[in-house]
């Protein structure tokens, strides 16, 4: 399915075309054969301007290849990322160089982006540096006042270290770093899966408010469907490098489609107890991307498996009234109600 058809709303400032990293991994002794292992294996979906699409799944389901391979830390194996209208998968390093100010990237761990040796100064100036946005040391240093500002901490931290702050607050520090080069989309890794409750409420805020004043587009990475379904607009959920399903916030939480997007959800604890979705327990674990099951790769654990499923791959088919499905069941039901 082409990324057009996938298409979430008018303005994609970010799409992403059928996008495929696989890893060539080596026999690691019995019963562990050399092989490809598929990790990203036909992605595709577009994001727009001042919106956020969370790719949520459970742990090895290839979200973090997805961020990896659209900001070229990782080559693509093949597809498209087009940003801004551009494609930039094909492009040289050299050439993506300029272009990368456009893209920035919150990590779980900020000490990742963070060099511990520096003061947090010269971390949030180093983008402004390499893409050259300061028009000279007073407007570097207004810069970074207002950046402090925006993210909520004080003038003085910039002669700080990283380790003398919280984990928040230095993921405030990684957010003004990302902020600094006025990029047009942000992904975000698991980048509040490691705060406490109340923190990780403070930080989606502030990535919530940061969109809304400067159009920023939210890639947003996570396992904890909490916290999507209190920010996102969009969701597509993985599972085994490829998206079982697409939606709106609304539709997606409202009305999931895919057995296994149903079983994620009845997992996540809601306010009231009484209102508790029936928890839908998977059985086994994740098969290997290495060796996936023939059919629906979601067959050997779904609960409404029927014999087709086992031989037959459903297609992403989209929905009637927007959002798109990949299993063979849901896609009648969706085809009844268009
Ligand atoms: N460099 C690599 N070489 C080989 N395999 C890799 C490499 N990086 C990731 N993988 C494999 O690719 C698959 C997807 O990994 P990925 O880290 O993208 O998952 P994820 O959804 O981000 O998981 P998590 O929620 O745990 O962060 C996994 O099977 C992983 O073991
Ligand atoms: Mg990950």
């Amino acid at each position: 399915m082409s990324a057009a058809s996938l298409s979430l709303s008018a303005q994609p400032v970010l799409e992403v075309n059928d996008l495929r990293k696989h890893f060539a991994v080596a026999g690691g002794g019995p019963g562990r054969a050399a092989g490809l292992l598929r990790a990203v294996d036909g992605v595709s979906f577009s994001l727009a301007r001042g919106e956020t699409l969370s790719l949520v799944g459970e742990s090895g389901c290839g979200k973090s290849t997805v961020a990896k391979t659209i900001l070229r830390l990782l080559a693509p194996t093949s597809g498209q990322v087009v940003l801004a209208g551009r494609r930039i998968d094909d492009l040289t390093l050299s050439r993506l160089r300029p272009l990368r100010r456009r893209i920035q990237m919150v990590f779980q761990d900020p000490f990742s982006s963070l060099n511990p040796r520096m003061p947090v100064r010269d971390s949030i100036a180093e983008p402004i540096r390499n893409f050259r946005l300061a028009r000279g040391r007073s407007d570097l240093e207004a810069r970074l006042l207002r950046l402090m500002d925006r993210v909520g901490l004080p003038a003085d931290a910039l002669g700080r270290y990283p380790h003398e702050f919280s984990g928040g607050q230095r993921q405030r520090i990684g957010i003004a770093r990302a902020l600094a080069a006025e990029p047009d989309v942000i992904v975000c890794d698991e980048a509040v899966s490691a705060l406490d409750v109340s923190v990780k409420a403070q930080i989606v805020n502030l990535l919530m408010d940061l969109q809304k004043d400067h159009g920023i587009a939210l890639l947003f990475i996570s396992h904890d469907l909490a916290v999507v379904e209190h920010m996102t607009h969009h969701v597509a959920v993985m599972y085994l490098g490829r998206i079982v399903e697409t939606g709106s916030r609304e539709a997606l939480f409202e009305t999931p489609r895919h057995p296994y997007t149903r079983a994620l959800l009845s997992a996540v604890p809601v306010p009231e107890p009484a209102a508790n979705r029936a928890r839908i327990v998977l059985k086994g674990d994740v098969p290997s991307p290495i060796a996936p099951p023939a059919g629906c790769s979601f067959h050997t654990r779904c609960p409404s498996c029927i014999e087709r499923c086992r031989t037959e791959e459903p297609p992403l088919t989209a929905l009637p009234g927007g959002g798109a499905v990949a299993c063979h069941l849901a896609g009648a039901e969706g085809a009844a109600h268009a």
